[in-house]
């Protein structure tokens, strides 16, 4: 035997395999003998009168087992195509949560390097999720808050140590640089088409409610609630945090800086939610 008569006869592992769905062709070939039958019944009835080639009984018996066939694999292939269905989408929502969890990572390992942002996003994201809670988000709203906190500053990931860790003054053109940052990450996360709000919240968190922040100087409720609230735990944890020209600011400093950018800087419905749970639950004070 030739070598191309072997490559004909090895079928490959997926034309071997037993296709578990009747095909719409099948079917039309039931349906179309159920019409052939009925019409030579029919035919017979009005040629020979009382006698004709098949009785009732065993047409009608035919009939009916074809068409029980048939709505037997119709409910069979429809359960198997939900089963697949289901599947389909939990795959997908894998492969996004590990496309998210990579990303995540990768910002997360950014920080670690500094010990003056080290775990910056996670505590943004802990404060922003208290503040949606107290608003009334839904579980949904609150995954999409989630995802765009620990993103928030992933535009840095492109920012040079130097100007990025620089303990002097910025220059001008090196604050030019950190202010795209939200751009940044808006351009980084565009293949995830997935995380389209979560891009619009991170491109605005660095709006100020009275329209002097950037990138395009949004004003009060056009700035996007959930940019909003991580303006306000961003604004939170720069202050409850070290940096490299001061230790974190005393709590009650914290409480009056909160109140006097309440209003310009920040949301000011927004602050008071936040006063009032960083009153009553210290957890929310936490540097780990
Ligand atoms: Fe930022």
């Amino acid at each position: 035997m030739d070598i191309s008569s072997q490559e004909k006869n090895k079928k490959a592992p997926e034309e071997t395999k037993k296709n578990p769905y009747v095909s719409n062709m099948f079917k039309l070939w039931i349906v179309g003998v159920i019409f052939v039958l009925m019409f030579i019944h029919l035919f017979s009835i009005t040629r020979y009168g009382p006698f004709p080639i098949i009785s009732d009984e065993t047409i009608v018996s035919i009939v009916l087992a074809l068409v029980g066939y048939l709505w037997i694999q119709e409910l069979r292939d429809r359960y198997r195509l939900q089963t697949l269905n289901k599947a389909l989408v939990e795959a997908q929502e894998r492969l996004k949560r590990e496309e998210l969890e990579i990303i995540a990572a990768l910002v997360l390992t950014e920080e670690a390097k500094d010990p003056y942002v080290r775990g910056h996003s996670k505590r943004v994201t802990k404060c922003a999720i208290a503040i949606a809670r107290k608003v009334g988000f839904s579980g949904a709203k609150q995954m999409v808050l989630e995802r765009a906190s620990i993103l928030h500053d992933l535009g840095k990931l492109d920012i040079v140590d130097q100007i990025l860790r620089k303990r002097g003054k910025l220059t001008d053109a090196e604050w030019g640089i950190i202010r795209k940052h939200p751009q940044r990450a808006v351009e980084m996360l565009e293949p995830l088409k997935f995380l389209a709000r979560e891009r619009e919240i991170i491109y605005h968190h660095h709006e100020w409610y009275d329209g002097k922040g950037y990138p395009q100087g949004l004003k009060g409720e056009d700035i996007p609630i959930e940019s909003r609230i991580i303006s306000v735990a961003d604004a939170f944890d720069a202050m409850n945090s070290d940096s490299a020209y001061r230790r974190a600011l005393p709590g009650d400093i914290i409480i009056s800086r909160l109140k006097e950018a309440s209003g310009n800087q920040l949301d000011p419905l927004l602050v008071d939610v936040f006063l009032d749970l960083i009153e009553k639950d210290l957890s929310l004070w936490s540097k780990d």
